[in-house]
């Protein structure tokens, strides 16, 4: 069942996101060689909750803690951890979820550590393009196969490919609601999109092959062919004009 939010709960996940953007903002300075991601974790889960909100994160599904952080090689779910030590040259993903007013909020970005490799930017660059053009096809009486044709067509032609076992998904009152927006697809297909739904887009890139590999704690996805991969993601409100970006950051408007 798709939920369409009425102008109160739009009014609270402007809220709730709004609060979710600005940690990814919070914490882009602390992000340098020599900080684990635990740390990160730290700073993060502290932020949210002195916001008077609760990492959504934390206990979900037993998730052990408040944010994911997946650098390099893993897609997605990273369990942040004092052992994962930031590096020169890394990749690092952070990912973030916050639950204000009832209504959850949810983003996540790729940060560079100190200098990347140009072929590494160029994935996370591609990686963020996808995201915005996804978002671009936004509009009542587009079809979520719109989204993922798009992506799929930019990552592909990058010689990059789409990770398909991980997507996009409705969100308000639950972290994960229906539908699932699929990161691959064909323009026409899927589900068709209305006015007042909100979901997230978050396409994760990878440099080699889309195969997944899920670990032994049952959360970290690395690549399986441990090639570097890359995710941007918003959650956005359908309007009649089109996609209203919840999570947007102040500092990221140009790019849109
Ligand atoms: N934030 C992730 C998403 O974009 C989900 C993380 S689930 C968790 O959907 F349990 F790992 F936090
Ligand atoms: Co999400
Ligand atoms: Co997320």
């Amino acid at each position: 069942m798709i939920k369409i939010k009425s102008n109160r709960e739009i009014g609270l996940m402007r809220k709730t996101c709004t609060l979710a953007a600005s940690v990814l903002s919070y914490i882009e300075p602390f992000i340098k060689p020599g900080v684990s991601t635990e740390e990160i974790n730290v700073l993060c889960h502290d932020y949210i909750i002195k916001h008077d909100a609760y990492p959504s994160p934390l206990d979900y599904h037993g998730f052990p803690k408040s944010v994911c952080t997946s650098p390099n090689e893993v897609i997605c779910h990273g369990i942040p951890s004092p052992d994962v030590i930031l590096k020169d040259g890394d990749i690092l993903n952070i990912d973030v979820t916050t639950y204000l007013n009832k209504f959850h909020g949810d983003t996540n970005k790729t940060f560079y550590v100190g200098n990347v490799d140009p072929k590494i930017k160029e994935l996370v660059e591609v990686t963020y393009k996808c995201m915005r053009e996804g978002i671009k096809t936004v509009r009542p009486g587009a079809h979520v196969g719109d989204i993922g044709a798009v992506i799929q067509a930019i990552a592909e032609s990058a010689g990059y490919s789409v990770v398909e076992e991980y997507c996009g998904h409705g969100i308000g009152r639950e972290f994960h609601e229906d539908p699932q927006i699929v990161h691959v697809g064909i323009k026409g297909k899927g589900v068709k999109i209305k006015k007042g739904m909100t979901f997230t887009i978050e396409p994760m890139i990878n440099f080699g092959s889309k195969e997944c590999d899920l670990q032994k704690d049952d959360w970290t996805v690395l690549t399986k062919d441990r090639s570097w991969s890359a995710q941007f993601e918003h959650t956005i409100l359908v309007t009649e004009r089109g996609a209203e970006i919840l999570t947007l950051r102040p500092e990221e408007n140009e790019n849109f």
